[in-house]
């Protein structure tokens, strides 16, 4: 008997972390979609994984747009992964006082709405899928308990009202969605990547974005009795 292959979506796969779970799952015999907005970046990444082996496909992709999500779904005739990984750190300064709201709903467009957007749109096939799983990329520097620890590696970092409470929105996001999936087959879950080398920090991470992969790797291949609405890194639960 022929099983047909599994299908993953991740979004904003065209770079950094994203492409290195693309090419992860890809390595797994699964089917890849690359989600990504701008199209030429997007088929380079396509060629790329394909040249390594992977079975990807491209998706035309913009999380903040909601006829581009709507569309990319009604490409789509399988899906069993999907994997939220698009995001951004959105504009400076995030100086609570003194922040540009633009730049809180920059950040939260993307990371939060950008996951509801893309998650109700794609629902429908997830639910379909024998063995479905939803991975939220989200960090640690959402996490309440990391940024409140006066012994942790947080504390020191600058105090910021965009990027790290729209993945602590994600976290609180990602456990709803948990609640409402929870009689499903679906799993939520929220990882955290690391500190890892990307654009998005300019190169500042001291992790790989392939290390970067590896818990989305994992979350997407959860077994059926796995968790679900828990947040995760490579080390096991992460204090919400
Ligand atoms: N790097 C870290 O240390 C770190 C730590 C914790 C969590 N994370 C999270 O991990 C995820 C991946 O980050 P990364 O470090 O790999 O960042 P990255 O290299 O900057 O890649 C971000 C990806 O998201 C895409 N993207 C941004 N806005 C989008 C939109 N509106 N529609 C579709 N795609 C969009 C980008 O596409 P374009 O090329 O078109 O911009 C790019 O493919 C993010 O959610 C990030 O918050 C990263």
């Amino acid at each position: 008997m022929t099983t047909a292959a599994t299908v993953a979506l991740v979004t904003g796969a065209n770079k950094g972390i994203g492409y290195e779970i693309a090419a992860r799952l890809g390595a797994l015999g699964w089917r890849v979609g690359v989600g990504a907005r701008d199209a030429g970046r997007r088929e380079e990444a396509v060629e790329k994984l394909r040249a390594g082996g992977a079975d990807a496909f491209g998706v035309a992709l913009d999380v903040t747009d909601q006829a581009s999500v709507d569309a990319a779904a009604a490409g789509l005739d399988q899906l069993d992964v999907l994997v939220n990984n698009a995001g951004i750190i959105g504009g400076t300064p995030q100086v609570p006082s003194t922040v540009d709201l633009a730049v809180v709903q920059a950040a939260v467009d993307t990371n939060v709405y950008g996951v509801i957007r893309v998650t109700n749109a794609m629902l429908p096939l997830l639910r379909r899928s024998p063995r479905p799983r939803i991975v939220n990329m989200s960090s640690s520097v959402g996490s309440f308990a990391e940024q409140t620890d006066p012994q942790g590696p947080l504390s020191g970092m600058p105090a910021s009202v965009a990027y790290a409470p729209s993945k602590a929105f994600l976290n609180a996001v990602t456990v709803q969605y948990a609640k409402e999936l929870r009689d499903t087959a679906i799993l939520v879950n929220a990882g955290c990547p690391g500190y890892c080398a990307t654009d998005l920090n300019h190169h500042s991470g001291f992790r790989t974005p392939e290390q970067g992969a590896a818990i989305a790797v994992h979350l997407a291949t959860l077994p059926d009795d796995g968790p679900s609405g828990g947040f995760f890194d490579d080390e096991g639960p992460v204090r919400w």
